[in-house]
């Protein structure tokens, strides 16, 4: 296997319209776990196949603590991998024990009780939108503002105060844009409001998810205080950013496909399958945090993580691999056969929001659909402008004309 490749620096350069950058599908095929060398100027290994994507995810030789002397980072300064309270940066058991208080609220039933609430709330944003003149951003009133009022709703949020949250977790995301002084800075605002926002709460408690996560310190002492105010947080940056750029990537897919858009319009009942198929080849960024193995781990295509070595699985790689999609580049909405995507990863990890995140993009794409039925880009698709120098890689505006 070759030591390294012509794109040995991550992130890489993402293709046509989002796409996944082409190094994933050459380094598949010559070297599927090389190295690279992340932002931070620290090595990890980069896995590009399905089958090791998913193994990196559940086995739980690859640690997500990455607290300790010298430890690699993606970012210089400051990231993600920092906070020790955070359920992402926490191994079992005590990942167990933390996720056992949230998981209730996010079961496949518990999902399906929103969708009322959501469907209501998606048709009163297109309601506003069809009152003002095109052409209008539908990112910016429409994919973000759905699913970041519904996490406030869901956790007893004020929902007026979403713009900052935007704001914050668009610092937090970035890799190149935002500095570390900047980053820091967005982080201790955001702790700040929600610590005086637990404060307030419980003055006047209420029945909401942030009052159940209250009273599992305050009451059953299963939650201290910092885990507390850590799991608001993350429900909050991680309840939005990413379902607003699916939803928003998802509609400049169907408008880059009108043929099966068409389709979808016919018949409703598509719309699972072409969810399903839009999380495959639409989650913005790269899916997937950095492990370190705490053994030497031989995966699936043959390479070896060896003890203490970093490595990097992104879902978005695995979800292009051949072997287990074929004809991967293509959208296909009908796509037979397996079409079980990574895009919400595996293991103890998996993501927490996923029936809540299927829920809202059943509704949001369903809604957009069924409101505008001649729904089109403002603008040649090639115009529509992108971020970079995020780790999210996704649409900076939506123009649409209806
Ligand atoms: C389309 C939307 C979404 C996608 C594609 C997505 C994807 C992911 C992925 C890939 C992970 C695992 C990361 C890793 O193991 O390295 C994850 C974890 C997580 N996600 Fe999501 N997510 C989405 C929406 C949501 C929503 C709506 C919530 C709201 C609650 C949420 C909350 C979380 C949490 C709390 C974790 C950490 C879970 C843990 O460590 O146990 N996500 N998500």
């Amino acid at each position: 296997m070759p030591e390294t490749t012509d794109e040995s620096t991550f992130p890489f350069p993402p293709g046509h319209h989002g796409s996944p950058p082409a190094a994933y599908a050459s380094r598949r095929e010559t070297c599927p776990l090389a190295p690279v060398v992340l932002p931070s100027g620290d090595e990890a290994l980069l896995a590009t196949t399905f089958d090791d994507v998913r193994e990196v995810h559940a086995d739980s030789r690859f640690t997500r603590n990455l607290r300790y002397p010298d430890a690699p980072r993606m970012l210089p300064g400051s990231d993600i991998s920092d906070d020790p309270h955070a359920l992402v940066n926490i191994d079992p058991p005590e990942h167990t024990r933390l996720r056992r208080i949230v998981q209730s609220a996010f079961t496949p039933r518990r999902a399906e009780a929103w969708r009322p609430h959501i469907q209501s709330l998606a048709e009163e944003l297109l309601d506003t939108i069809q009152t003002g003149t095109p052409p209008v951003d539908l990112l910016e009133t429409f994919a973000f503002p759905l699913p970041i009022n519904i996490i406030c709703r869901l956790l007893g949020v004020p929902s007026e105060d979403s713009p900052r949250f935007r704001a914050w977790s668009d610092t937090f995301l970035s890799t190149s844009t935002a500095g570390a002084a900047e980053r820091t800075k967005a982080g201790r605002e955001f702790a700040g409001y929600v610590d005086a926002l637990i404060t307030e709460r419980r003055r006047i408690p209420g029945t909401d998810l942030l009052d159940e996560l209250i009273n599992a310190h305050d009451v059953d002492d299963r939650l201290s205080e910092d885990e507390l105010a850590r799991m608001v947080r993350g429900l909050i940056v991680a309840g939005h950013e990413t379902t607003g750029n699916v939803i928003g990537r998802g509609i400049i897919a169907l408008l880059r496909h009108p043929e099966q858009l068409a389709a979808l319009r016919d018949d409703p009942a598509l719309l699972p399958g072409a969810v399903e198929e839009i999380l495959r080849v639409e989650v913005p960024g790269h899916g997937g945090l950095l492990r370190v193995a705490t053994e030497s781990v031989a995966l699936p295509s043959g390479g070896i993580v060896n003890t203490g070595q970093a490595v990097l699985a992104p879902v978005v790689a695995a979800n292009y691999d051949s072997q287990h999609f074929p004809n991967p580049e293509a959208f296909d909405i009908l796509r037979s056969g397996d079409t079980k995507h990574i895009s919400f990863g595996h293991g103890p990890h998996f993501c927490l929001g996923a029936n809540l995140a299927r829920v809202e993009l059943q509704v949001a794409i369903g809604a957009v659909i069924r409101s505008f039925p001649k729904l089109a880009l403002a603008c040649p698709v090639e115009d529509v402008p992108w971020i970079s120098g995020s780790r999210i890689c996704s649409p900076a505006q939506l123009p649409v004309t209806w």
